[in-house]
């Protein structure tokens, strides 16, 4: 018997909303009995900048979750504590590898009960995280969004945050074209199937449109030296003054450290959704079609997990398993694989494919002008600069790099991020049925079609890849060595 398709409202899921809460964040919680988090989160900043942050938590009593009435309570409290645990890790000359109780003992029971890790994942900080200016308008519309929580209070951390809520809504509604799809094509029904696989496609090209805005009010070298280290995680960072990852103190004298990865917009549900919902499938990186075809036959295939699935452990629950449950309906692909010779259908399904893949284009341009770019120059200027002295060093996330390319080291700092994220593109081309998309398509990946004045050319990425400049995610601890690292971490 087939699986039914997923109805959105069983996941929380809403119509128009798609992963944003169908009821706006709150912008404060109602029981004053949690104003000492929220009067820690308003002042952030000002804490970090004096260095008075640490003392401030340490000095917190340790509440209680029972006031913790709805879901947008529990929602607001968790973004809270993990800015404020973030900024007390992060916020320092070197970063602090303990957690104390009046952060940790609540964080682990609200990331408990919302089924999220307990830091700062892209629910914590993007889709939580936001508020419209008028609430008669739109929230896919970027002037009407402000955030509500940052680290830096800095517009370009704002900007960054908001892309993604704007692009989240804006998408929101293809959730329910692509369920619908998949029940047409259990139908026969193609006409439905072309209409939804069209209406997609536009919207796909907004998002785009959307992405293309990151460089409006979000400055790179604010980005990369002082937006990333807060968003770090304690997963593989070593070199970046945690070893072994960091304490959530209960008190009881027996905790381990804990080690996650940080904040990225690959914990995104909806690109895993687009992914699902037009059968794209990504391999560990540097495996070609035909080895993932030659290990398939061999049954190895599933033994080995990648990078984009494991994201789908930092979304909420309720979000990754919609996503489990759509992988086990999903059936676009091969409704259009059988139907070859509807024209229509097959265009419309090539379509989806080629603004996927633009997006994905856009989305590399990014990440070169905002992690590559900086990175080497940051490299560039450290090694001018090594003989000099200097009064006090911080050691974080955007230092980390750095060490790393100085010592030309491989393992930790090092990376295969521009072929991860260039081959997750180029797979997302792959499924397309016509021979002529195919081409084109192959074409333009090649060709320079990327060049953009506005997000650097392609063919920066392709030199950084020459050099093995070595950097790092924002999730991902990225290796040189494929065999190790890239798409693939375990
Ligand atoms: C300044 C802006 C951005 C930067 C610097 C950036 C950086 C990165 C990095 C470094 C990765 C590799 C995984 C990791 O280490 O976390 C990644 C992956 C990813 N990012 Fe972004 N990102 C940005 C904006 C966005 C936005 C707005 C979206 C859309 C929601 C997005 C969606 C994704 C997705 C879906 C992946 C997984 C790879 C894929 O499916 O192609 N990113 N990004």
């Amino acid at each position: 018997m087939l699986s039914p398709i997923p109805v959105l409202e069983a996941y929380g899921l809403s119509a128009t909303h798609g992963f944003l809460p169908e009821t706006l964040p709150l912008t404060r919680l109602p029981d004053p009995y949690y104003h000492k988090w929220e009067a820690v989160a308003a002042n952030l900043q000002a804490q970090v900048l004096s260095g008075r942050l640490r003392g401030v938590v340490d000095r917190l009593p340790v509440l209680s979750t029972v006031g913790l009435e709805h879901d947008a309570e529990w929602r607001r409290a968790y973004s809270l504590l993990c800015f404020i645990a973030h900024a007390y890790i992060w916020g320092g000359d070197s970063p602090a590898d303990r957690l104390p109780p009046p952060i940790s003992v609540p964080l682990l029971e609200i990331a408990a009960r919302l089924e999220v890790p307990p830091v700062a994942t892209y629910a914590a900080v993007c889709l939580w995280n936001f508020k419209p200016l008028f609430f008669d308008e739109d929230v896919d519309n970027l002037e009407n969004l402000a955030t509500l929580n940052t680290f830096t209070g800095s517009i370009d951390e704002s900007w960054f945050y908001l892309i993604s809520v704007a692009l989240e809504a804006r998408g929101a509604p293809i959730l329910a074209l692509m369920l619908t799809a998949m029940g047409a094509a259990r139908q026969d029904d193609a006409d439905t199937v072309t209409r939804c696989l069209r209406a997609f496609a536009e919207r796909l090209t907004d998002l785009t449109l959307i992405l293309q805005r990151m460089h409006e009010s979000c400055d790179p070298v604010i980005f990369y030296h002082r937006i990333r280290p807060f968003l770090a995680g304690s997963k593989d960072m070593a070199e970046a003054g945690l070893p072994d990852g960091v304490i959530y103190e209960d008190g009881s004298g027996t905790e381990t450290h804990r080690q996650y990865s940080g904040g990225s917009n690959a914990q995104s549900s909806l690109i895993q959704f687009f992914d699902l919902a037009l059968g794209i499938r990504h391999r560990p990186t540097g495996e070609t079609r035909d080895a993932a075809a030659e290990q398939e036959r061999e049954g190895r295939a599933q033994k080995r997990n990648n990078f984009i699935r494991e994201m789908r452990e930092y979304m909420p629950g309720p979000h990754a398993r919609f996503l489990d449950d759509v992988a086990r309906v999903a059936n676009v692909r091969e409704y259009v694989e059988a139907h070859q010779a509807d024209r229509d259908l097959c265009l419309a399904y090539d379509a989806c494919l080629a603004m996927l893949s633009a997006f994905r284009d856009k989305h590399i341009a990014i990440v070169t002008r905002y992690i590559i770019n900086p990175s080497r120059e940051a490299r560039a200027r450290s090694r001018s600069r090594s003989r000099e002295p200097t009064a006090r060093k911080r050691v974080n996330l955007a230092t980390a790099s750095k060490k790393a390319q100085d010592r030309g080291q491989k393992g930790t700092g090092g990376t295969a991020l521009i072929p991860f994220l260039k081959q997750a593109r180029d797979e997302t081309g792959e499924p397309a049925v016509e021979e002529w998309t195919r081409r084109f398509m192959k074409r333009k990946m090649g060709g320079d079609h990327r060049a953009d004045l506005l997000f650097g050319k392609p063919e920066q990425a392709a030199v950084v890849e020459k050099e093995n400049v070595d950097v790092k995610g924002l999730a991902g601890s990225w290796t040189m060595d494929d065999d190790v690292g890239g798409i693939c971490l375990v």
